[in-house]
């Protein structure tokens, strides 16, 4: 078996891993990065596409954020539409400034892969057999095959950003309480080769389910339609995907544009919780610890938000011996956690079609009225989209 040492062993290259790989490299930490796929599969995993303030100056600042700062698209507002009308929510100027960027996560994961490689640095693509111990003392590892090769990485302490159906949560399992809630519904996404039919983003609520206008760049719309979680894509030929996008966004005196489908899933609902994101010298982070329905466009964030966090406590452990920054981990994460918990199921509930229950309705187009016309609730709506800022740890 071939061994291998390093500081600290990163278990998944996902937006997470990637993004802790290359913090830790910026303050002289090493670091091996896993991935059980290929990178040509990571590097087109289409997924989110909203980054918050405080993801972008992460980015930024860190020194990957050249091609976002060219090619990505500022946004300063949004608009949720109900009863036939859309009403903007200017995010900038509710938000005290801050403001959101429209980059897919490909970009931001193809960046980030480029970064790590053109500086020499480990990231291993299609291990398989991947498997954690030793963390509850001294000694954690992590065993795996790659090309057809047994091998044994050591290192100080394992980052679990392996995702939700990764390796990592498994193994502390029975220290961990969950907590748990899924969907009746899913969304139905397309990459489409139309110019965005609105310069800014539409959450809009209708009788028929939730639709939701995105965007990629100047030529490339991203849309999704709520749909039933066990969907079956043969029975949406292209046509009724337009029509059924047509009719939930329609307004008076605007159209929506139409182009070939370069690509199409379908996307399960839940909200998933792991807490404590730390045992022994095993920490999550991202999806590996807790999971949103996308409504809210937090999973990509909150995944960034983690290891900004757990870069800067390793770094001060490295440099200082301090264990409390480490122990402060879960507790300085679960914060931001809970609130995008909270929000994304908010907006989850409030946008699509929940029951058949006039009750649930009336509810939903009462909020609907309430975010598009007192200040306070659409500044509420605004913060928590944009983003609340990086918190250190304590
Ligand atoms: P991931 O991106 O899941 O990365 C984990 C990595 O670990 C993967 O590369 C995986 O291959 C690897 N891995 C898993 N198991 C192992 C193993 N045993 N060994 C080695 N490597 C392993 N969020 C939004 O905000 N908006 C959206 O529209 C949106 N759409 C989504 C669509 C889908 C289909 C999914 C699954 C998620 C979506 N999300 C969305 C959520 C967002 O993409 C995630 O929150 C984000 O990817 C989290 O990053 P991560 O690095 O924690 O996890
Ligand atoms: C996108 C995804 C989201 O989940 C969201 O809330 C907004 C935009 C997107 O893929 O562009």
């Amino acid at each position: 078996m071939k061994r291998l040492r390093t500081q600290v062993g990163i278990v998944g290259a996902g937006p997470a891993g990637l993004t802790l790989a290359h913090l830790l490299d910026r303050v002289g930490i090493e670091s091996v990065v896993l991935e059980d796929r290929s990178r040509d599969y990571v590097e087109h995993r289409i997924r989110a596409g909203v980054l918050e303030h405080g993801t972008v100056e992460l980015l930024r600042e860190s020194g990957v954020g050249e091609r976002m700062d060219s090619e990505g698209i500022l946004h300063h507002g949004i608009s949720v539409q109900f009863e036939g009308e859309r009403h903007r929510i200017a995010l900038t100027d509710l938000a005290g400034g801050r403001s959101i960027v429209i980059y897919g996560q490909t970009e931001v994961v193809k960046d980030l892969i480029g970064a790590r490689l053109e500086r020499g640095l480990p990231l291993l693509f299609e291990v398989d057999g991947v498997s954690v111990r030793g963390f509850d003392g001294d000694e954690p590892a992590i065993a795996f095959r790659h090309e057809g090769e047994e091998q044994e990485l050591r290192c100080d302490v394992i980052a679990g950003c392996d995702g939700f159906h990764g390796v990592c949560r498994p193994a502390i399992a029975p220290v961990l309480r969950t907590f748990e809630r899924e969907y009746p519904f899913a969304w139905l996404g397309i990459l489409a080769e139309a110019p965005p039919s609105s310069d800014e983003l539409v959450y809009a609520h209708h009788e028929r389910g939730f639709a939701l206008l995105s965007l990629r760049s100047p030529h490339l719309s991203r849309l999704y339609l709520q749909c039933r979680p066990d969907e079956n894509l043969d029975g949406w030929p292209e046509d009724r995907i337009w029509d059924e996008l047509r009719t939930r966004t329609a307004l008076d005196g605007w159209s929506l544009n139409t182009g070939p489908i370069l690509e199409q899933g379908v996307t399960g609902m839940r909200s998933f919780v792991a807490e404590p994101m730390q045992h022994g010298r095993l920490f999550l982070a991202g999806d590996a610890a807790h999971i949103v329905p996308p409504t809210g466009a937090k999973g990509l964030n909150l995944a960034i938000a983690d290891v900004a966090v757990l870069a800067q406590v390793l770094d001060r452990w490295y440099r200082t011996g301090d264990e409390g920054g480490l122990a402060s981990y879960s507790e300085t994460c679960l914060r931001r956690v809970w609130r995008a918990e909270h929000f994304s199921y908010w907006m989850t509930t409030m946008l699509h079609r929940i029951s058949d229950d006039p009750f649930d309705l009336k509810l939903q187009l009462s909020q609907l009225r309430w975010v598009t016309t007192s200040q306070a609730a659409a500044t509420s709506l605004a913060e928590n989209y944009v983003g609340q800022p990086f918190e250190l740890a304590s």
